[in-house]
């Protein structure tokens, strides 16, 4: 079945007060009109975009953090597929923290792997072809909170809260990487479609 933006948006709603807090709705709600914005400038599905940016942290409504065992990312997959939703807006759930194909390319130190069906993540990531959505999702997760930001005062912002590791230099070369992916794509620096930037 597919997912509309209009009922992304209403299961974020659906959501709400679910969580210890509600800031990752407007997080979601920020990533995924960044990835319209830029999927529109690229002459990609701005509703598609839109879509996937409102689900990818759906599983957060379970909680979050390293010592859940339930982590966001399998959450999320498994409540869209148990609503009847097909793989690709199930899919982006799994891939939206990891960069370079590889479950250890994450913000926040190298996962846990007590988790529950880690070893299906893993494999999932490692050999899933991320498509062109999945990867302007990966951006724009880096450049939100829930404001636009740049991706690289999202990553200070995400280093002050959360620390610094032994994968976090190897995290932040990949999101260079990604940025310059849609950069040279566009044949301008995308920050020039958020005049906001200069004030968030
Ligand atoms: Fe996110």
């Amino acid at each position: 079945m597919k997912l509309t933006s209009e009922k992304a948006l209403e299961l974020l709603d659906q959501a709400r007060g679910l969580a210890p807090d509600d800031f990752w709705i407007g997080h979601s709600i920020c990533v995924g009109n960044t990835a319209g914005i830029i999927a529109k400038a690229l002459g990609m599905d701005e509703g598609v975009a839109k879509t996937l940016g409102f689900i990818h942290d759906i599983g957060k409504r379970n909680g979050w953090g390293r010592n859940n065992k339930y982590s966001h990312p399998i959450a999320g997959y498994e409540y869209i597929l148990n609503l009847g939703y097909d793989e690709e807006y199930a899919n982006i759930c799994l891939t939206h923290s990891y960069l370079n194909n590889d479950i250890n390319c994450v913000a926040g130190g190298l996962p846990n792997t007590d988790r529950y069906r880690y070893e299906f993540v893993k494999n999932f990531v490692e050999s899933h072809k991320y498509t062109e959505y999945e990867k302007l999702i990966n951006l724009c997760d880096l450049m939100c909170t829930n404001k636009v930001l740049t991706m690289e005062k999202r990553l200070i912002y995400l280093e002050i809260k959360y620390g610094v590791f032994s994968n976090t230099v190897y995290h932040l070369t990949e999101a260079q990487k990604l940025k310059k992916y849609f950069d040279d794509k566009l044949g301008y620096n995308l920050y020039t479609l958020f005049p906001e930037l200069i004030n968030n």
